[in-house]
């Protein structure tokens, strides 16, 4: 089974490696995919974003990274994959993930959506909570992997 597990990714957490991990031990292809979102501008670039990906999953076999514009149906049916993989951190989650299932499933009968829950460590984490505590001069170690971290370092260093 090829899966999708889609998202901003703006950076890598710690909570996205661990749904990652866990898919790569379930699944026969994961597709990690960035969207480019050409109307939010991210603290890191498209690219910066694949790097970081690319450089932490390394070790897992069957995990290739990617990148994709417009609606994550017509990627999936690009690449001829149609489940998606969603984290489920808290109820708080549900209602938006669901809507958005609903809506994929509208306009492609085809796909479906898998949610995992996400690991009970990472319940609380997200890319914007780690964003925010590194650009006020928090500890990010126990939230992202080294490469984020110091790539988080000169991002705020130079300025943003
Ligand atoms: O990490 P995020 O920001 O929660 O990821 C959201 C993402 C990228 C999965 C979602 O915004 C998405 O699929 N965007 C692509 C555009 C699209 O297909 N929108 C319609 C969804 S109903």
């Amino acid at each position: 089974m090829k899966v999708i597990y889609p998202g901003s990714f703006d950076p890598l957490t710690y909570g996205h490696i661990d749904i990652i991990e866990r898919c790569s031990e379930q699944f026969e292809l994961i597709t990690v995919a960035v969207l480019i979102n050409n109307a939010k501008v991210g603290l890191f670039t498209t690219q910066e974003r694949l790097d970081l990906i690319r450089e932490t999953t390394k070790h897992l076999k069957n995990v290739r990274v990617d990148s994709f514009r417009g609606l994550l149906i017509d990627y999936a049916k690009k690449i001829d994959t149609n489940i998606i993989i969603k984290g489920l951190r808290a109820v708080s989650d549900f209602e938006y993930e669901m809507q958005m299932a609903l809506a994929n499933k509208k306009l492609y009968p085809k796909l479906e959506t898998f949610f995992m829950v996400s690991n009970m460590k990472y319940s609380f984490l997200s890319s914007s909570i780690v964003k925010e505590v590194s650009i006020l001069g928090g500890d990010v170690s126990g939230f992202v992997p080294k490469v984020v971290e110091d790539s988080l370092k000169v991002k705020i260093k130079g300025g943003l």
